[in-house]
């Protein structure tokens, strides 16, 4: 059960109204490409709105390690905001200071404004208390809607919570409640995907996770590090190999804990990363020097569908191959389907998180039909691994 406040025990009439979203959003030619991420934190903004607030909203985009670097604005997102409201929305260049105050001081009760991007400041990931007091100043009140971003400790989401009366958005309450619902007490076997190219910070996660699953199927280029670890070639491929050991632990430890770890049989290799790249299908220990893996070969997809008719819950983390670029997203889009398929059965309870996750499964066109999809994607782990989450502790401090 949880112990913080919600917006519904607000009182936000007339007071200014400190937002801290999630609008870390993937961009394509300076514009948001996928707007789910601020769709989802509309219902939380015309709720506050629509109670006379003045909401302001503030959040980080991309790692931009306390320097402003304009192509990290907030300004398109800003501007996306404005078309999913149906209203203007104002634009401060600086999260504290002359600007975000001049433009938060010109508010009406019902209008929204967007602060610069909260990491601009270097004081933001270092959770700097001076920092959280200058935001705090320009508000009144603080909701975090931001459970994708609840793994950080920052001063946005946790010194700045501790300074002001504090509430969860619509978007938070919700994914905890989702989350909790379906993951609070699992039905096994349990089945994790996690895929994709970001190895190191997946790591320690992959560990954690092995002593709560009962398999983990690794894809993307994640699983070549763990073919490399274990003793293949595998030529150009996407490899973090300074993770070997690191790799070879997991393994371990998921052996101790009863934990099955499910690597690829087989591979689509091609020489470019290009759509349409001349490509191969071939055996893990067959990858040419020359060329990298991109996708799981038809093996392991009939290995993947039949594993995961055999579980009850999946939770899935990042795509098996490079779902971007055809044909190389037939690994992810098979087994997508296959779990789209297995939950519309009632057979499997499905939850997806993370920005790609969510692209390559509704690029699948599976993603309607997965029991939850939540915006989170480290978040979405940890929470999953057992984890405080920083930003939701300090709701609930
Ligand atoms: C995410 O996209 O997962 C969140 O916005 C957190 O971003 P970060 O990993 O840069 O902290």
């Amino acid at each position: 059960m949880s112990t913080f406040k919600t917006i519904d025990d607000m009182d936000v009439s007339g007071k200014k109204v400190l937002v801290r979203a999630d609008l870390n959003v993937p961009m394509a030619d300076g514009k948001p490409s996928d707007t789910t991420r601020i769709d989802r934190t509309v219902p939380t903004i015309r709720d506050l709105i629509s109670r006379g607030a003045k909401v302001i909203v503030i959040s980080h985009f991309g790692r931009p390690k306390g320097q402003v670097v304009p192509e990290m604005s907030l300004k398109p997102v800003a501007d996306a905001m404005g078309t999913a409201l149906g209203m203007d929305v104002k634009f401060a260049t600086d999260t504290i200071g002359d600007s975000a105050k001049e433009v938060t001081n010109a508010m009406n009760n019902g209008d929204v404004a967007m602060l610069e991007n909260v990491r601009f400041h270097a004081e933001e990931t270092e959770n700097d208390d001076a920092f959280a007091s200058a935001m705090a100043a320009i508000g009144d009140v603080y909701v975090n809607d931001a459970f994708s971003t609840a793994h950080r400790a920052h001063a946005s989401t946790d010194a700045l919570a501790r300074k002001l009366p504090a509430a969860a958005g619509r978007l938070m309450q919700a994914e905890l409640e989702a989350l909790g619902g379906a993951l609070g007490n699992p039905q096994k076997p349990v089945a994790a995907v996690v895929g994709g190219a970001k190895v190191s910070t997946k790591m320690e996660v992959l560990g954690n996770l092995s002593k709560k699953v009962d398999v983990i199927i690794i894809g993307g280029g994640m699983a070549n590090t763990f073919l490399f670890a274990n003793g293949h070639d595998v030529g150009a491929s996407l490899c973090e190999k300074d993770m070997a050991d690191e790799a070879r632990n997991i393994v371990k430890t998921a052996a101790e804990n009863g934990c099955e770890i499910v690597l690829p049989l087989d591979v689509v290799v091609a020489k470019e990363f290009a759509a349409g790249a001349d490509n191969k299908v071939v055996g893990i220990d067959e990858i040419p020097s020359d060329m990298m893996a991109l996708d799981i070969g038809p093996a392991t997809i009939k290995d993947v569908e039949t594993r995961l008719e055999g579980c009850k819950t999946l939770v899935w983390n990042g795509p098996f191959g490079a779902f971007e670029i055809e044909p190389f997203d037939k690994g992810t889009n098979a087994a997508a389907q296959a779990a789209a398929r297995l939950t519309k059965a009632g057979t499997l309870l499905s939850v997806a998180g993370g920005g790609d996750t969510v692209a390559a499964l509704a690029h699948a066109g599976a993603a309607d039909d997965f029991t939850y999809i939540s915006t989170a994607g480290g978040a979405f782990l940890e929470w999953i691994e057992g984890k405080t989450l920083p930003g939701v502790a300090a709701l609930e401090s």
